[in-house]
């Protein structure tokens, strides 16, 4: 109840207020009630999702009696409004691509969730999308708010372990059943792959630690856990993703999607622009869950052991046995989603939105290149594991967001979109027809 006077008082009185709008109020949409905090400096105007039980759940509950506030099944509807500056694009990755472009063509601040889109010209056309229209685009790569990833980044960057040589990422899912083979993650058509659902978070924590992108990708990966399991869901029953520890083991998992066409395990290996050589492993039947992480330099390599509770970073940097490191950090727990990076990228976001700032950690470009890779690297295990070139994005692209999407002055657009060929291994890996990078 205190919160909802809150929001009332501070829209009426406060005209710079950002204003917004939750397109897909269920599942993560419920990331923007991180505004209903006093002092956040926005409201929540409108509500959208096509299942009018998502504005019933726990992250809306203080808006339950709020009239003020829109609430459709149509998410052009709450484009078309004025009392929408920002919208949260928080729906499946197959809707990321057609409600970001919406967004943006109606002047509204977006944020996106990620992963950017599904293919790469997905990613292009939103990107030539905000250049071209000026509204401004914000990608939720929330891991760049975590503690130990920024504390890996701030140790890498010091040099304490040299030149970084190579990256190696090994990516337990405990839940993966759970929350990736029982609804619409299980669908290529839906999101391409989980390496791009799921590793896209990862392959952007590589490439922004290790200051480079993929410029060539190889995979190998199959489906060898979940397609046996017994008790599927019906074609018709909406999938009901439940987590419990007594869901074990994964071939007793109950209402299992009856489609499952991504792999549940995949390994790519990354030769970066820079040199840096990393791997990736994703595995989503394992009993415990933990993104594990080593960065070795020419001098030390630093490793970090949790990424929930009991998070610790150990630095190497004289020759010693494993386990013997020459320090260790500890890191307190945080309050809040994803151990503290969900207030803190909503936080983020509004300053961005509200005050034109600029946020280190938002970098669209390396959203979408982290999709490319993705995309290349789930081509790569699904075409004989030959080695993929990722197209990088077009110069007047790179040249609008580096310049902190602000159009940079020249005579000659420098516009140079990817090759066919490109286009078309990125199409054959989501099984979508080839579409040319809109201009
Ligand atoms: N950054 C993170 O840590 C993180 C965590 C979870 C999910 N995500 C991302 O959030 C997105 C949503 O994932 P989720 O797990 O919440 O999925 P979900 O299926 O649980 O929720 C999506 C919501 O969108 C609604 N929706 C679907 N189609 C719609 C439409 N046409 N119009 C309006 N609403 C519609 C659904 O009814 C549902 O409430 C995905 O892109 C996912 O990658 C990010």
């Amino acid at each position: 109840m205190a919160e909802k006077k809150t929001v009332e008082k501070s829209a009426k009185k406060d005209d710079r207020v950002l204003r917004i709008g939750v397109l897909g109020a269920g599942g993560r949409g419920g990331l923007a009630s991180n505004v209903l905090q006093e002092g956040s400096g926005a409201v929540i105007t409108a509500l959208c999702d096509i299942r009018p039980e998502a504005f019933e759940s726990p992250a809306w509950k203080s808006l339950k009696n709020d009239k003020s506030i829109f609430r459709t099944d149509d998410y052009k509807k709450v484009l078309a409004r004025k009392d929408v500056d920002a919208v949260f694009v928080t729906v499946p990755d197959y809707l990321h691509e057609e409600f970001a472009v919406a967004a943006l063509k109606a002047g509204k601040t977006v944020y996106l969730e990620k992963p950017m889109a599904i293919t790469i010209e997905g990613c292009d056309r939103i990107l030539r999308t905000a250049m071209e229209t000026g509204s401004r685009l914000f990608v939720g790569h929330n891991m760049r708010h975590m503690d130990y990833i920024i504390r890996m980044k701030e140790l890498i960057d010091s040099g304490i372990i040299g030149e970084l040589q190579t990256v190696w990422c090994r990516h337990f899912i405990s839940y993966g059943g759970d929350a990736y083979f029982k609804d619409w993650h299980s669908e290529a058509k839906n999101t391409t792959g989980l390496l791009l659902q799921k590793g896209a978070h990862d392959i952007d924590v590589i490439h922004w630690l290790s200051g480079g992108y993929t410029k060539r990708v190889v995979g190998m990966g199959r489906l060898s856990v979940y397609n046996r399991c017994k008790n599927r869901r019906k074609a018709s029953e909406r999938g009901i993703v439940t987590w419990s520890e007594s869901n074990w083991p994964p071939l007793e998992l109950k209402g299992i999607s009856p489609v499952i066409d991504v792999e549940d395990e995949s390994t790519v290996m990354m030769q970066l622009d820079n040199g840096v050589l990393a791997n990736y492993m994703q595995c989503h039947y394992t009993p415990d869950h933990c993104r594990n992480y080593t960065f070795i330099g020419d001098k030390g390599r630093i490793e970090n052991y949790g990424d929930g509770y009991g998070r610790r970073i150990d630095v190497y940097t004289t020759r010693g046995g494993f386990g013997m490191p020459d320090q260790s950090f500890y890191l307190r727990d945080v309050a809040g989603g994803h151990g503290g990076a969900d207030p803190d990228i909503v936080a983020a976001f509004v300053r961005f939105a509200k005050n034109g700032e600029s946020i280190p950690s938002n970098s669209p470009i390396a959203a979408r290149n982290s999709v490319a890779t993705g995309v290349l690297g789930t081509y790569s295990i699904r075409n004989g594991n030959m080695p993929q070139e990722i197209p990088p994005p077009a110069e007047d692209l790179v040249e609008y967001f580096n310049n902190g999407q602000k159009p940079v002055r020249k005579t000659a657009s420098k516009k140079s979109p990817a090759k066919k060929t490109d286009e078309v291994k990125a199409s054959a890996a989501t099984g979508k027809k080839a579409v040319p990078a809109k201009s």
